[in-house]
């Protein structure tokens, strides 16, 4: 990324009010796409049409679409833990090829995910049985991408949903466990060990204690197990009978994989046809991100937005606004997915980063959000860009008007945005309702909004499968290409282990086996507050 040239477009566009952009009467039109039944509209951004070329050009230089194809084609992209970036492949077409050292793996993706469908079926249809009958709930325990995927995408497809129950464990705090299992029989629940590595602390203490929970009531409790990870040894050891045990490759990140095994919870709640329908949106965005010419390309015009504000513009976090409420877990997904990818201090060859890496990702559906921080968002001396989100349709036919109110509500917030409130206006809004004098002025500075604040706003026609598969493929993408630009590794996770490490050093230090010497002051404070001691 030029930096120097980015600084010098910052420097023109920076006390530029966006609202002069749209002297343009195309701007609206020139700086939206439609594209595959999505509206991406970035005209309330202060990019304009130089640094917008600036922009692609940067894209260019990076070699974006070489890195694409190299990542679609199998190399190793990994480049830290030596390993290809395919999840991908989990969603191809039947007949796609997709070479890993010379051998195609799509089919034994498809036979995996052909055993899903058909596994699914039994479960839903009643002739896989827990020892109490019919599976009536399926917990899920796994954490990170091994939980947030299929949890947000499960909630998010509500309306499709006509399988068990299922929930979410997570947690190792045993409050999750227990509030979870409190309301279930152990008799009629299946449990998912969802673990891409299957030794996560807190996926494997939850399954141990959910085994031990089964065990109170069920003869053969790993009967009413499944596995899913990429560890057939571990799986094994656990007890899980290898025909419940769905295996995926190294080439998967925890948090790009919903796609396969880890999705299994959501084929169990909305049912196989749905699933495909999940994995046929991803492929089409697959395909748009491969094909789309650059000017038109949603990812790259996310990725590009993106950079323009954190980098260029400095702006430290974005806000996710996904005015649909079934997106609940949506900015949570996206929290792991973008700063798990782009959070990083050094380029893939390790030197350090010359600009910022990724920037803090946050959100809330809307309206809720608006009765919370938009207050800041909209007074605050901190500029957060907002990536607004709403569906044409919502799925509730009897509740249209609340839909309306929900768009309405949606495209006011970018408005309030762009335009804000000037002193003089807020003055004149006042003295009609009988305010003058000093207090008048007083009152106004208050209610001053100061606008020129970006958002993008995104619309999608409703949240089908197909469309929760796009959108959530769009931002995979969309994190990929600023990994690119930005010269990181997107595809590994070093800032998870020292924390990890730690924790395994301190358990026999709080049950009192091990010394806390070494430690900080500050840490043995906090451990002989927290050690049990013997009560008098
Ligand atoms: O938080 C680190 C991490 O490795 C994530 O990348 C991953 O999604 C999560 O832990 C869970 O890992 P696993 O699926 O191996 O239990």
């Amino acid at each position: 990324m030029d930096l120097e040239q980015l600084a010098q477009h910052v420097a023109r566009s920076k006390d530029r009010p966006i609202m002069d952009l749209f002297s343009d009467p195309n701007r609206a039109a020139d700086f939206s796409v439609h594209a595959d039944c999505l509206l991406f509209d970035y005209s309330k951004t202060n990019i304009d049409r130089d640094t917008r070329a600036f922009l692609f050009d940067t894209a260019r230089a990076a070699d974006v679409a070489g890195r694409r194809d190299a990542m679609f084609e199998g190399e190793r992209i990994n480049e830290t833990e030596g390993r290809a970036v395919l999840h991908t492949a989990l969603r191809a077409a039947y007949g796609t090829v997709v070479k890993l050292d010379g051998e195609n793996i799509v089919p034994a993706v498809r036979a995996t995910r052909d055993r899903m469908a058909e596994f699914a079926r039994a479960v839903r249809k009643g002739s896989f049985r827990g020892q109490g009958g019919a599976i009536t709930d399926v917990v899920n325990i796994g954490i990170g991408g091994s939980d947030l995927g299929p949890l947000m995408a499960v909630r998010a497809l509500t309306p499709y949903s006509d399988g068990p129950c299922c929930h979410f464990v997570s947690n190792i705090d045993g409050a999750h466990l227990a509030d979870t299992l409190a309301p279930l029989n152990p008799e009629t629940t299946l449990i998912i060990v969802a673990s891409k590595t299957f030794t996560t602390v807190e996926t494997m203490t939850n399954a141990h204690s959910a085994r031990d929970w089964m065990a109170t009531k069920v003869k053969d409790p790993a009967a009413q197990f499944v596995a899913l990870s990429t560890a057939a040894d571990r799986t094994a050891a656990f007890g899980i009978p290898a025909e419940q045990t769905f295996g995926f490759e190294d080439w998967v990140g925890g948090r790009y994989s919903v796609w396969g095994p880890i999705g299994l919870a959501l084929g169990l709640s909305i049912g196989a046809d749905n699933f495909a329908d999940f994995l046929a949106g991803a492929r089409a965005m697959d395909d748009h991100f491969r094909k789309a010419p650059l000017e038109r390309n949603l990812p790259m015009l996310l990725a590009l937005v993106g950079l323009w504000h954190h980098q260029g513009m400095g702006y430290a976090t974005r806000a996710v606004l996904p005015y649909e409420q079934r997106l609940g877990r949506l900015p949570a997904y996206l929290q792991q997915l973008e700063m798990e990818s782009n959070g990083k201090r050094v380029t893939m060859s390790g030197d350090a980063l010359e600009t910022v890496s990724g920037p803090v990702v946050w959100g809330e559906p809307g309206t809720n959000g608006q009765h919370a921080f938009f207050q800041l968002i909209h007074q605050g001396t901190a500029v957060v860009p907002c990536e607004f989100m709403v569906a044409k349709h919502g799925h509730e036919a009897g509740y249209a008007h609340h839909h309306r109110l929900l768009i309405g509500n949606c495209l006011a917030q970018s408005e309030a945005l762009l335009k804000g409130r000037t002193f003089e206006e807020a003055r004149a809004s006042l003295s009609g309702k009988g305010f003058e004098g000093e207090e008048l002025d007083r009152q106004a500075r208050h209610r001053v909004f100061p606008g020129n604040r970006p958002s993008t706003t995104l619309i999608y026609d409703q949240l089908t499968p197909f469309v929760l598969g796009q959108l959530l493929a769009l931002y995979e993408h969309r994190v990929f290409v600023e990994g690119v630009i930005l010269g990181i590794n997107s595809f590994d996770q070093w800032g998870v282990e020292l924390g990890k490490e730690l924790a395994k050093d301190l358990d026999p230090i709080l049950t009192g086996s091990a010394s806390a010497e070494g430690k900080d002051p500050s840490t043995q404070m906090l451990i002989n507050h927290l050690r049990p001691r013997a009560r008098k």
